[in-house]
């Protein structure tokens, strides 16, 4: 087990809110969804675009440089890059689809903790 690092308030945090934390060196995405808080890396695995910077919908959040799709939840790859133009091609090709990395989140109070 990691250590707990206070990464936000509650209170900074509304329903379907992200914000970018840097902790311990390491860059992640902190996200809000319902009653449920989410910590993935914040840098997508195809070429480092920031995810805090992409657009949330539910769990998934939309890398905004060639909009690959990760589901928060897990990490996953939903969408890897986006369409068949030459980018998307050349971008698959030279680099296959990887998860984020995805932290435990707790709250104590009015703190949310991630797990490091
Ligand atoms: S950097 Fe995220 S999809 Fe390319």
């Amino acid at each position: 087990m990691g250590r707990l690092v206070e990464a936000a308030k509650v209170s900074e945090l509304g329903d379907n809110a992200k914000k970018k934390v840097v902790l311990e060196g390491q860059e992640i995405l902190l996200a809000r969804v319902g009653d449920k808080y989410y910590a993935v890396g914040n840098r997508c695995t195809h070429l480092n675009g920031d995810l805090s910077e992409g657009k949330l919908e539910g769990t998934i959040i939309t890398c905004p440089r060639h909009q690959s799709q990760f589901d928060l939840k897990d990490g996953s790859v939903v969408r890897w890059l986006k369409g068949q133009g030459v980018v998307s091609r050349i971008g698959g090709a030279l680099k296959s689809s990887r998860p984020l990395k995805t932290y435990k989140v707790t709250v104590e109070g009015d703190a949310v903790l991630v797990e490091i």
